[in-house]
């Protein structure tokens, strides 16, 4: 089959032959912006070539992405379908060598951080300009599936694959990035890695003393892993100012929009403002038979309560964009004879509105307040883990998507995200922009997530060219 970098040299020799005389530059070079479409001095013209002769340019191996996929979901700690991998375990280690390796294959330069974030950089032929980096997590929290962020990681690779295989040289370097713990499961706090590299110093303080369930520390989990080997401060891994030109992330839409509407593509718009809250009470406990129930001081029901108050408070807001989830409850000591001494609840709200969710983080605090005085236990801790603003999508990511989206003749609509993904964070550092894909019933964070090859294939191509036309900004 004809090369796209020989099909696209006979375009340019047909249509605008006598500018590459004049200018005196790498042929290639040149090619390859007008193969990206950006700058674009002329638009290219594909209309004389058969239907969909471009898209069969770009070819992404969608059996080998599909078998990464999968093999990616067997390092795993629960059974198939169900994927468990949390952050420095022996699956995670494995999981990331896995990647590591496919970053080789695909001759990226990689390089790791004190925490894990991975990089894999395609140097572009003007290495000195900022990047433009893409990229999302491998972690799943326990019981989920095998799309969520790994489509973002494996896809990207496969883009920069893509664009190998066309012919493509970026002018700016390309970063695949793997982003340590987008899930909060062991550490309690989502997007640990991409927020150290958007700089939280609050966090990187924070996780020097920071603990797991099983008491083990961030740095001692960390250093089993292999990170953070000789340092407690990981500020290190703070980006600079400008690091990226632009980032990217390509991702499952975790919702059953793109599906039931039968569109290819969502651009990302914003991204939903998440917080989330550990909540602890204390009482008495004692005997289940022996204490009546005048006399009780029952943390557990202080938590069954505020549980409640969180729905309450949720539906209150008036808006069906306030969303609230008491996902961990936990009761001390745990036995079914035993009145509860002490409660644990952990809460996850999130607004497209900050405003209106930091309302509801309010009324959750007064619940917790007055069901504490009247059950007679203790509100030991109220504890606001993370309370973040949204992020807005970068006009000219979203354009340049746009642009992609128009050349290969893909349906797309522009969207919200209420899933929070690393881009939330890589907003704060660089131009950001985000790509969903559908997902089947919008079903995420659970066994049946599934994405088809062909809605991934149309990512990945999304992706690749839109990567291409970033690489090639001034
Ligand atoms: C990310 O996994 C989220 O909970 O939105
Ligand atoms: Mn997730
Ligand atoms: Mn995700």
């Amino acid at each position: 089959m004809m090369s796209l970098r020989f099909f696209l040299l006979l375009l340019f020799q047909l249509s605008v032959s006598g500018i590459l005389a004049i200018n005196n530059e790498d042929p290639t070079d040149k090619t390859m912006e007008d193969f990206s479409g950006y700058p674009i001095h002329a638009p290219i013209d594909y209309s004389f070539a058969a239907p969909n002769t471009l898209l069969s340019f770009l070819s992404v191996d969608s059996t080998a992405l599909e078998n990464q996929i999968d093999e990616l979901s067997t390092f795993s700690d629960t059974p198939a379908p169900s994927v468990t991998r949390i952050l420095y375990t022996e699956k995670d280690v494995l999981a990331r060598r896995y990647v590591k390796n496919l970053m080789g294959l695909s001759g990226l330069s990689v390089r790791e951080d004190a925490v894990g974030n991975i990089f894999g950089r395609w140097d572009g032929y003007e290495p000195d300009l900022a990047p433009v980096a893409t990229g999302s997590h491998i972690d799943a929290i326990p019981y989920s599936g095998k799309y969520d962020g790994v489509v973002g990681v494996l896809g990207a690779i496969e883009a920069i694959n893509v664009l190998k295989r066309s012919g493509f040289k970026p002018k700016r370097s390309l970063e695949v990035v793997l982003f340590t713990s987008e899930e909060p499961t062991r550490f309690g706090i989502g997007c640990l890695g991409s927020r150290l590299l958007a700089g939280s110093k609050a966090l990187a303080e924070a996780l020097k003393t920071t603990v797991d369930a099983q008491n083990i520390s961030f740095l001692e989990a960390a250093r089993s892993a292999g990170y953070a080997k000789e340092q407690d401060d990981i500020s290190t891994v703070f980006l600079k100012e400008g690091s990226y030109s632009a980032f990217l992330e390509l991702h499952i839409e975790q919702g059953p929009i793109l599906e039931a509407e039968g569109l290819s593509i969502g651009i990302v718009t914003a991204i939903a403002a998440p917080a989330s809250l550990k909540v602890d009470f204390e009482g008495n406990g004692g005997h289940a038979g022996a204490v009546l129930m005048p006399n009780r001081n029952d943390a557990g029901l202080a938590a069954a309560e505020l549980a409640l108050d969180v729905e309450k408070h949720v539906l209150g807001s008036g808006s069906i964009d306030t969303v609230g989830t008491v996902g961990i409850l936990e009761l001390h000591p745990g036995a079914i004879n035993s009145i509860p001494s002490k409660s644990h609840v952990e809460i996850d709200t999130r607004d497209i509105d900050e405003k209106r969710r930091n309302d509801v983080i309010e009324k959750i605090h007064q619940s917790a307040t007055t069901i504490a005085s009247k059950r007679g236990v203790r509100l030991s801790e109220f504890k606001i883990v993370n309370q973040d603003p949204p992020a807005l999508s970068d006009k000219s990511v979203i354009e340049a998507m746009e642009a992609t989206l128009k050349e290969l003749n893909l349906t797309h609509k522009l969207m919200i995200s209420r899933a929070y993904h690393d881009s939330l964070f890589m907003a704060r550092v660089s131009p950001m922009g985000m790509l969903f894909i559908p997902c089947y019933k919008g079903y995420s964070h659970k066994p049946e997530e599934y994405a088809s090859s062909h809605n991934i294939g149309n990512g990945v191509k999304v992706l690749a060219l839109t990567l291409a036309k970033l690489s090639l900004n001034q």
